[in-house]
């Protein structure tokens, strides 16, 4: 079965990013120009899907209203000769054809991939959390479609990460599998805990925020309660998935930044800045003459 949506949970309380996120969601702080939940958009649009799903909740207005037309705004636009800047205000409306759904509490990632389980139905499909930009040339989110493809069965994103980091991620344990189309980034998941301490992690591939999954997911997420933190944890659902699907890690090609966390969303700034057509030279000359 072909993948066709995708579902971006952007419900939750951005606290790490407070006061920012007092009045604002943290999916619209923008990474350069753009809100992290652009980049997810676009990718989406880019690995040829044509849905995407929402899942908003209390004070996320703004993320409807930049994905909306704005008419006030292009007709301004127009009357002031910046057609190609209305153009691109107009695209951002019509990349995807979108739909939103409301949790109604922040009760963990797990409990908002639920929430749109009537509106993805009975089909796989997948989820990015715009907290995580990936740089790459072909999008990651295609990347794994490519080995759902292939394989039929749920696919998460891995990383390998640095032994002190290992306690902020859901880590897997895995055999590697032989792949020629993906030599040395497949893995055949066969447990995976949640933040793990570095001395008990079964070992260094860590789950970032992209993810295919089958609609199994759906009947695990119901069956699991509140684990870590209170809240309804995705990597628990996905363990119990485990005893009834295979699930599959993937290695994505290209440089993820952590944006959700505010080291990472500065040196996503920085880097993204600098690969910029209209920034990169003059950024690049500015931080040379810091003397660090
Ligand atoms: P995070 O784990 O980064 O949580 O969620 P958060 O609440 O947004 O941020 P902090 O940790 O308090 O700073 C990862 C993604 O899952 C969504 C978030 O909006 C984010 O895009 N999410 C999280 C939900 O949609 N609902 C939730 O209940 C929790």
């Amino acid at each position: 079965m072909t993948i066709r949506k995708a579902v971006l949970p952007v419900a939750g309380l951005g606290t790490r990013f407070l006061p920012a996120t007092k009045a604002q969601p943290k999916e619209m702080l923008p990474v350069v120009d753009k809100p992290l939940v652009q980049y997810a958009a676009e990718e989406v649009a880019a690995s040829g899907l044509p849905m995407v799903i929402f899942v908003t909740g209390r004070g996320k207005n703004a993320i409807e209203d930049h994905f909306d037309v704005s008419f006030e705004l292009e007709h301004q636009l127009a009357g002031r000769g910046k057609e190609a800047l209305r153009e691109q205000m107009r695209s951002i409306a019509g990349m995807l054809e979108m739909s939103y759904v409301r949790q109604k509490e922040a009760l963990g990632l797990g409990h908002a991939i639920l929430t749109a389980r009537d509106l993805v139905g009975d089909e796989p499909f997948a989820v990015l959390l715009s907290d995580d930009i990936v740089d790459s040339e072909e999008p990651c989110i295609r990347q794994m479609i490519n080995v759902y493809e292939r394989y039929g069965s749920s696919v998460v994103a891995i990383q390998k990460v640095e032994r002190s980091a290992i306690s902020s991620y859901g880590i897997i344990r895995a055999t590697p599998v032989a792949d020629k189309l993906c030599p040395g980034r497949l893995y055949k998941v066969e447990d995976m805990v949640e933040k793990p301490a570095p001395e008990v992690a079964p070992s260094n591939l860590a789950i970032i925020g992209r993810y295919i999954l089958t609609p199994g997911i759906f009947r695990e997420l119901a069956a699991t309660g509140r684990g870590a933190g209170g809240e309804i944890q995705l990597t628990d659902a996905l363990k119990r998935l485990l005893a009834h699907e295979s699930i599959y890690g993937y290695v994505f090609e290209g440089k993820r930044y952590d944006a959700g966390d505010k080291l990472g969303f500065l040196q996503a700034t920085v880097e993204l800045a600098l690969k910029r057509d209209d920034l990169g030279k003059p950024f690049r000359k500015y931080l040379k003459s810091l003397k660090l």
